[in-house]
């Protein structure tokens, strides 16, 4: 069947394509909550210093939420979009104070802390918990369009396509790197201008393999 060897293909290609980074290769929620964050709306090398730099400072939810906020934000200089470290630092006090310091494990539970939206929520649930949720961003949204051929119309309806399909690949088990190998073949074949077809690991599986001249620009979703 299609999905499955969409899938596998891809999975296979990830074992070996995989870019080494600070985030991966660890189950710690808080270590995977704190990258997607940083990794929302900001390029990969931009944050793998910043990332480090966090982890030492901050190594827990704790030691996130005792901190004095002007620190929170001196580390965040040069990411941007500072809303974002105020979200975090909030977050991880009402996790201190309501929820014993830990993360929640489900996708739902997640969405409902502040600054964790679906984006956020799926990728913590999926890659640090194993939950087989899909995540959507940017990439996946301009890869999942080329490989379905479906033209690119902003709009719910298109939306919704882009959840159903990407659900449908979501394995059962290895949800994490299934969403992660995705956001890799986005961020580094699937380019968005010139997409390298040639060295794509779903290329069969692929409505639009070798059209070059398609360059979804994915308006449909903000994160
Ligand atoms: N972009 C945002 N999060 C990512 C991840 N975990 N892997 C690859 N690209 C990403």
């Amino acid at each position: 069947q299609q999905c499955e060897a969409f899938t596998q293909n891809l999975r296979a290609w990830y074992r070996v394509h995989a870019r080494v980074l600070p985030w991966r290769g660890v189950r710690d929620p808080y270590r995977t909550w704190i990258s997607e964050i940083m990794l929302q709306q900001t390029r990969v090398n931009a944050v793998i210093d910043h990332y480090a730099r966090f982890m030492t400072r901050f190594p827990t939810v704790v030691s996130l939420a005792l901190a004095p906020e002007e620190e929170v934000l001196a580390l965040w200089s040069g990411l941007g979009y500072y809303r974002r470290a105020r979200m975090l630092h909030r977050t991880a006090k009402l996790l201190v104070e309501e929820h014993g310091g830990v993360l929640p494990s489900t996708a739902v539970e997640l969405r409902r802390l502040p600054g964790i939206g679906a984006y956020t929520s799926a990728a913590i649930a999926s890659i640090a918990f194993g939950e087989p949720v899909a995540v959507v961003d940017g990439n996946v949204e301009r890869v999942l369009l080329r490989v379905t051929g479906r033209p690119e119309t902003p709009g719910a309806a298109a939306a919704e396509f882009i959840n159903v399909t990407a659900q449908a690949l979501v394995p059962k088990t290895n949800a994490g790197d299934h969403n992660q190998a995705m956001m890799e073949l986005g961020a580094t074949v699937c380019l968005p201008r010139g997409p390298m077809c040639d060295q794509c690991p779903v290329y069969d599986e692929c409505r639009t393999r070798g059209e070059h001249t398609t360059t979804p620009r994915t308006p449909m979703r903000s994160q």
